[in-house]
């Protein structure tokens, strides 16, 4: 082992330029210090780390890009230092925002020299709040089974957008992902409300007998579409009056008590 460690050493000093023997003070100080550790440059970590290099050509991103080898081990190299003393902290160059006031970075960017190889593990809300705050707080406002999962159970990679129909029947045949969420809000999905664009079909797949009921009627109304009339939110009754205001005279309404005891049914009405 010993042997092994001088020779190590040996190797590291030998890549030291002859010419410039950094504890060689430029201008003779009065004490000489201590020898120091072989200064490396990041040019001559390939030689006994090729691996790691390897990794950040690959997919070093930023940390290929905007700092080398050095800026974040420096300080010397071991065994003439402690290792530990030149892993750097993240916080040495991430601060000031609250994504970086998260504990254990490396849970999430698990190799520091590929920093966008992100991995999810373990409750990961918090770490999603930082920067999708919105998500976040729709989530906790609006309690549903989706709000009793982590994020990551259904964002299992970062950015990935998982189908509703990986976890669940559509309400009818032949519906996409496309058509669930208009009218489901996946971080609320008890809210329902939705546009103009909802297909009588897709009320008909819970309300059959009704769909059947009105586009067999003969009337105005069997030309109209479920959301014409439910307007917005799911479950919402309207009024006759909004459409027709005072069809009839005044003397001839009040002896019933409402429009169906002639019409009957707003989706079969009888003239
Ligand atoms: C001559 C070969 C050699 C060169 C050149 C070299 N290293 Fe090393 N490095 C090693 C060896 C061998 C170890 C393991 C030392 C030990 O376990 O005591 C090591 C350990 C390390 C460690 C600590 C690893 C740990 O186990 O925690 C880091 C960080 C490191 N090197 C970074 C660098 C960087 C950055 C460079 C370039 C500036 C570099 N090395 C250049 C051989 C080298
Ligand atoms: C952005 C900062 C950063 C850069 C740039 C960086 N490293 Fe690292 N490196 C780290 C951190 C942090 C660790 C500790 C990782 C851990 O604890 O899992 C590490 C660990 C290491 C290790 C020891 C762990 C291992 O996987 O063997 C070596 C060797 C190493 N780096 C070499 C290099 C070399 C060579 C380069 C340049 C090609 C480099 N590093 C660039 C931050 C960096
Ligand atoms: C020596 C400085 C330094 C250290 C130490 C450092 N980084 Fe970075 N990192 C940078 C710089 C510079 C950038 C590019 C600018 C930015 O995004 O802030 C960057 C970018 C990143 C990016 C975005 C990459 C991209 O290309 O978009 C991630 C993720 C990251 N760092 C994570 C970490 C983690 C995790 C650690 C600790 C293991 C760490 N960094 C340590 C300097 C550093
Ligand atoms: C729960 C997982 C997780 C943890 C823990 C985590 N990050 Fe991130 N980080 C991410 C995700 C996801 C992104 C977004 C990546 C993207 O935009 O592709 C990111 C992006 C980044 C970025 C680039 C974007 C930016 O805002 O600058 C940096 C730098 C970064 N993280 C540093 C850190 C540091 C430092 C820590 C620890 C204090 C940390 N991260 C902890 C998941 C995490
Ligand atoms: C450091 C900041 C950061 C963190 C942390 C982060 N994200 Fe992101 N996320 C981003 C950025 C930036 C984008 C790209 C936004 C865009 O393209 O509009 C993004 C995009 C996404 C997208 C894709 C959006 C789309 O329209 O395609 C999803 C889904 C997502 N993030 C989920 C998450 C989840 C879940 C978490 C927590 C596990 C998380 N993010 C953590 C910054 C972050
Ligand atoms: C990764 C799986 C997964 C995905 C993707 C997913 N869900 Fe769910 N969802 C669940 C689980 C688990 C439950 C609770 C058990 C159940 O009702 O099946 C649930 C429950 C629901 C509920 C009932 C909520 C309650 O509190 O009773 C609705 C509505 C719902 N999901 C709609 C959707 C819609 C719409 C999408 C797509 C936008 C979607 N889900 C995507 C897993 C998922
Ligand atoms: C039940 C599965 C599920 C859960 C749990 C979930 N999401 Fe999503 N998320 C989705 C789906 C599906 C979409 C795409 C919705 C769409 O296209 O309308 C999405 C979209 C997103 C987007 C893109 C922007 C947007 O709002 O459409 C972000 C960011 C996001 N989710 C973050 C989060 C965060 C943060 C959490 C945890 C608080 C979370 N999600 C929990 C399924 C889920
Ligand atoms: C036309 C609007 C609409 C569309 C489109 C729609 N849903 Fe729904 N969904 C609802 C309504 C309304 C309820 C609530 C029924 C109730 O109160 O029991 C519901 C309930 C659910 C539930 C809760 C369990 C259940 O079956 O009652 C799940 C899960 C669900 N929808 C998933 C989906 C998926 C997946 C899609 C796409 C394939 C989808 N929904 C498309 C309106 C819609
Ligand atoms: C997934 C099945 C499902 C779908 C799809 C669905 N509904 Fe419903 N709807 C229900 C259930 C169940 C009820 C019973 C009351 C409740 O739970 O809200 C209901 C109740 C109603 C009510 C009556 C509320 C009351 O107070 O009596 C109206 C109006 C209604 N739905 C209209 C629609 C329209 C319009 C659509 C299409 C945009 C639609 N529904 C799509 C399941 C559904
Ligand atoms: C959202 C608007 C809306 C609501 C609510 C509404 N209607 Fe209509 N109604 C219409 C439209 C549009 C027509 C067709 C008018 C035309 O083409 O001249 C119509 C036509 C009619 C007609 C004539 C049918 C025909 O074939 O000539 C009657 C009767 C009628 N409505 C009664 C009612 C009654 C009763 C209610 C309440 C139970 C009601 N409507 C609610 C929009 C509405
Ligand atoms: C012309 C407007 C109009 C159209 C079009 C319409 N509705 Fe209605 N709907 C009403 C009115 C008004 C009521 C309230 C009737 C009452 O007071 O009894 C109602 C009641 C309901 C109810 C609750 C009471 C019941 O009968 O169960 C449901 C569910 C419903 N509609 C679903 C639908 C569906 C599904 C469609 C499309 C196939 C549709 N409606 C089309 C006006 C309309
Ligand atoms: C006493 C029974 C009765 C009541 C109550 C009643 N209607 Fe009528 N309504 C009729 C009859 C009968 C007709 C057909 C008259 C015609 O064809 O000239 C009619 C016609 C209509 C028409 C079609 C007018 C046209 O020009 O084509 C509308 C719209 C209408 N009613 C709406 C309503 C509304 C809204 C209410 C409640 C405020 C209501 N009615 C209450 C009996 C009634």
């Amino acid at each position: 082992m010993k042997v092994i460690r001088v020779l190590l050493v040996a190797g590291l000093l030998a890549l030291i330029p002859l010419a410039s023997p950094l504890w060689a003070a430029e201008e003779a100080p009065a004490s000489p210090q201590e020898p120091t550790s072989p200064q490396l440059t990041s040019s001559d970590c390939i030689k006994c780390h090729p691996q790691i290099v390897h990794q950040i050509q690959e997919a070093g991103a930023s940390h290929k890009t905007a700092v080398t080898c050095t800026d974040c081990h420096e300080g010397g190299h071991p065994p003439l230092v402690p290792k530990e003393q030149i892993i750097p902290k993240c916080s040495k160059c991430h601060q000031g925002k609250s994504h970086f006031e998260l504990p254990n970075c490396l849970a999430c960017h698990r190799n520091p020299h590929q920093p966008l190889n992100i991995v999810f593990e373990g409750e990961t809300k918090p770490a999603c709040k930082t920067c999708h705050p919105q998500q976040v707080k729709e989530v906790n406002e609006h309690p549903s089974a989706h709000a009793e999962v982590d994020c990551s159970f259904c964002h299992t990679k970062h950015g990935y957008i998982p189908s509703c129909l990986k976890c669940h029947e559509p309400h009818r045949e032949g519906q996409q992902f496309e058509d669930c969420v208009k009218c489901h809000s996946v971080h609320k999905p008890l809210n329902i409300t939705y546009g103009m664009d909802i297909p009588n079909m897709d009320c008909g797949a819970c309300h059959g007998d009704i769909r059947e009921l009105l586009e067999s009627g003969t009337t105005k109304h069997a030309k109209l579409a479920c959301v014409f009339c439910h307007r917005g939110v799911h479950g919402i009754i309207p009024q006759c009056e909004t459409c027709h205001g005072k069809p009839h005279p005044q003397a001839m309404l009040e002896k019933f008590k409402g429009c169906l005891d002639c019409h009957q049914d707003p989706h079969n009405l009888a003239k």
